[in-house]
């Protein structure tokens, strides 16, 4: 007999959508992984702390682990231009200014598309032909796949376009490095608005980090193969992105602490949803496959943040875990590159092999920082997804029946201005607390898919 898949899917309360999890065989039974607690939970916040990370160090024994090796079948050290120290690139390594050429090609494919009468979601490289520059960009795809890992496309001005014209523009582009797209909500929606969001009901404390201008500790974003940022206006004061190899992290601490590698690579790393069904998911932080390193996680999905602390009922973090979590990070800023985004600057990020990070910075009325996130994957170029990462990887990029995909072009204005309600909304998501609405625009709650 044939069994139906339920497809009753609330994105507020379950993690999952039915149809991922029959996909992949999940019979929920609490959660999907358990953890034998034997330990207390680790003295670790979201925002890394040197002289903790320091004290957890010198506590270790170093006579067990003097012959620590990194784990069978993993390479003692990685040589790949992936493998960079921020010190070592110069701009003509990931950037590329657009010259009038490029910019009127752009123009002339915004103006191929609009006329089309297609849909947002059927930009291509098809639909938005760049016969010049699509190849040079094909070639930058390359190079943030198997080169350096990212590069900067820049020389476009995002005030000469409609919001609108921006969008699709940007996917435009974006296209010739990914034309897959991921779902940044679970409700479906696959652009997000980076800003420093000023609400009058919800003070800069109670929203999350991604959504203040307050720095970001070195992390990666849940999931996708190439992340993309597209900045509208960059902070009239600070909000640089960091950057940082994987590949050279992997290096430092496999030569170093090798222990700390066989951590990264366990699977009992416990993933809090936040008050979703499961309460936490657990896989390993990095995978080795097809001889390529991934190192993928979000610190506040571990740790909890000031605004989303970690939920109290899921297993703690073991010291061993906390140190490697802090390795990851201390490695990552003492050889990251700064960049200061540029308005108009279009940046792709290797984000299986790249950490990023933020400073924190401050707005000024002329100049308010706003970025347009996509997560994208190229399927021809696009690294095989290590097995553990599939499940989050099709909730992601899989077409899933309960999930309507959309594009938000200007979520934070309605038909009555600034701070719409459903804008408020995405920000209160993951924390299980119901948005306040005053009546003003259309009203609808969102949760991350981070
Ligand atoms: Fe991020």
């Amino acid at each position: 007999m044939a069994t139906s898949v339920e497809t009753t899917f609330n994105p507020h309360v379950d993690y999952y959508p039915p149809t991922l999890l029959a996909k992949h065989g999940i019979q929920l039974s609490g959660n999907t992984a358990v953890v034998e607690v034997r330990h207390s939970t680790a003295d670790i916040g979201w925002v890394p702390e040197l002289a903790k990370f320091h004290q957890r160090t010198s506590l270790r024994n170093r006579d067990i682990l003097r012959n620590a090796q990194v784990p069978k079948g993993w390479p003692k050290a990685v040589l790949h231009p992936l493998a960079w120290t921020g010190s070592e690139l110069k701009p003509e390594d990931y950037a590329y200014d657009l010259s009038a050429v490029d910019i009127n090609e752009i123009k002339t494919a915004l103006s191929h598309f609009k006329s089309s009468g297609l849909e947002l979601h059927e930009v291509r490289k098809k639909t938005f032909p760049l016969p010049l520059l699509g190849p040079r960009l094909e070639g930058f795809c390359k190079n943030v796949y198997d080169g350096k890992g990212f590069c900067v496309v820049r020389g476009l001005d995002p005030d000469s376009f409609s919001r609108e014209d921006n969008t699709i523009l940007y996917l435009g582009v974006s296209s010739y490095f990914g034309e897959q797209r991921g779902r940044q909500y679970q409700n479906g929606s696959m652009m997000a608005h980076i800003t420093d969001v000023k609400f009058d009901d919800i003070p800069n404390d109670e929203r999350r980090p991604l959504f203040t201008n307050i720095s970001q500790p070195f992390h990666t974003d849940l999931l996708c193969g190439i992340l993309a940022m597209y900045v509208l206006n960059k902070a009239a004061i600070g909000g640089n992105i960091l950057l940082a190899s994987s590949w050279t992290v992997y290096n430092e601490i496999a030569s170093e602490h090798p222990d700390l590698i066989a951590e990264l690579t366990k699977s009992e790393w416990v993933h809090d949803t936040f008050g979703r069904n499961p309460g936490y998911y657990c896989r390993p932080l990095l995978h080795y496959w097809k001889d390529r390193l991934a190192l993928v996680f979000s610190r506040r999905n571990l740790t909890g943040s000031l605004v989303t602390p970690r939920s109290p009922d899921i297993p703690p973090m073991t010291d061993a875990q906390a140190e490697a979590l802090d390795a990851v990070h201390f490695t990552a800023a003492a050889n990251c590159i700064t960049l200061e985004p540029k308005r108009g600057d279009m940046l792709f990020i290797n984000n299986l092999a790249i950490l990023h990070s933020r400073s924190s910075f401050e707005d000024s009325p002329e100049s308010k920082r706003y970025i347009l996130r996509l997560w994208l994957n190229n399927p021809e170029l696009g690294w095989d997804v290590p097995p553990k990462l599939k499940l989050a990887w099709d909730r992601i990029f899989a077409k899933l029946s309960e999930i309507n995909d959309h594009w938000d072009i200007d979520p934070y204005h309605d038909e009555s201005g600034w701070q719409s309600d459903k804008a408020k909304s995405s920000h209160n998501e993951s924390r299980g607390r119901k948005p306040r609405t005053n009546g003003r625009g259309k009203y609808f709650r969102t949760s991350s898919c981070g």
